[in-house]
């Protein structure tokens, strides 16, 4: 069976909306996006957002530039002082030469996908960071859309990234879960795929999963986004999937909610 995001984010878009109108939420903070050197993904993220915030209203102002300069540190200090800005976003793959001062100059408050070391703390030490990481909780958010306990629930993670792998340790430890990581190092990847109840999957690599790999009434999230024959998939071969194994599509998943909820955060 496909879970698809759908009808999650557009019951989320039309809560944002109530919330702008009866002034919960500040409808007219920016969201400031920057971008560095030629990269698809980033590029498409960046569309992405820019499509969501004209839905939703919002201010999406983007930077982007094809080689260092010091511009981007003067461009990124007047946003981060701004109290017009709800958030910055710095899409990767960011500058080596700038990417650790960046992030050690944003204010936590505006660090919308949790990148600062103040926000990446408290969600380690399970506190409560101003923003948590929007894929990773947009993966959490679909798969709670679906399992709403997940105490004791055996939890295979594929991926150990600060983006993705590391801040789902956390946010899955405290719904209880029992957690286990994996990675390219990991002596027996089906063994521990076979006896998961839950699997999220981000390594990027094409349809490199498929349904004999896990338990027949397992729950998959797919994080993971690749091109196979000119398209954009994920790690899953979702289609083999029999209809008691529950899979997050790409396109379809995770991906299409992680704006909104980007959006969202900016906005709070
Ligand atoms: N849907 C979305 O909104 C969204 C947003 C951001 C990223 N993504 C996607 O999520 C994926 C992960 O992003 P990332 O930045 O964390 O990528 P990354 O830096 O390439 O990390 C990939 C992770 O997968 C592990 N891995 C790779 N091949 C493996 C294998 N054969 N067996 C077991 N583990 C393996 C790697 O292990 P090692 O640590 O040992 O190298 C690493 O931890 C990418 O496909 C990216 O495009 C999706």
């Amino acid at each position: 069976m496909e879970l698809r995001s759908d009808k999650i984010k557009e019951k989320l878009v039309q809560e944002i909306q109530e919330k702008i109108e009866n002034g919960t939420y500040n409808g007219k903070k920016r969201l400031c996006v920057f971008r560095f050197g030629k990269d698809s993904g980033a590029a498409s993220y960046e569309k992405g957002l820019l499509k969501t915030g004209k839905n939703l209203g919002i201010d999406v102002r983007t930077y982007y530039y094809e080689e260092m300069t010091p511009k981007i540190f003067a461009d990124f200090k007047a946003e981060n002082e701004s109290d017009e800005v709800g958030g910055i976003l710095l899409l990767e793959p960011i500058f080596k030469e700038v990417e650790e001062d960046l992030k050690d100059a944003m204010d936590p408050k505006k660090d919308l996908d949790g990148v600062t070391l103040y926000n990446r703390g408290a969600l380690y030490s399970g506190k409560n960071p101003y923003h948590i990481p929007a894929t990773p909780r947009a993966a959490l958010t679909l798969c709670k859309s679906y399992v709403k306990d997940l105490t004791g629930k055996d939890v295979v993670i594929i991926n150990r990234t600060t983006v993705v792998g590391k801040p789902l340790i956390h946010l899955l430890l405290k719904e209880n879960a029992t957690v286990t990581v994996c990675h390219s190092k990991t002596k027996d990847l089906k063994a521990q795929l076979k006896r998961a109840d839950i699997i999220f999957t981000a390594m990027g690599r094409a349809h490199s999963i498929c349904s004999e790999d896990v338990k027949e009434d397992a729950l998959v999230i797919d994080i993971g986004l690749d091109m196979k024959d000119g398209k954009l998939v994920g790690d899953v071969d979702y289609k083999s999937f029999k209809p008691s194994q529950v899979v997050t599509p790409v396109p379809g998943g995770g991906g299409a909610l992680t704006n909104t909820l980007l959006l969202e955060s900016c906005l709070k």
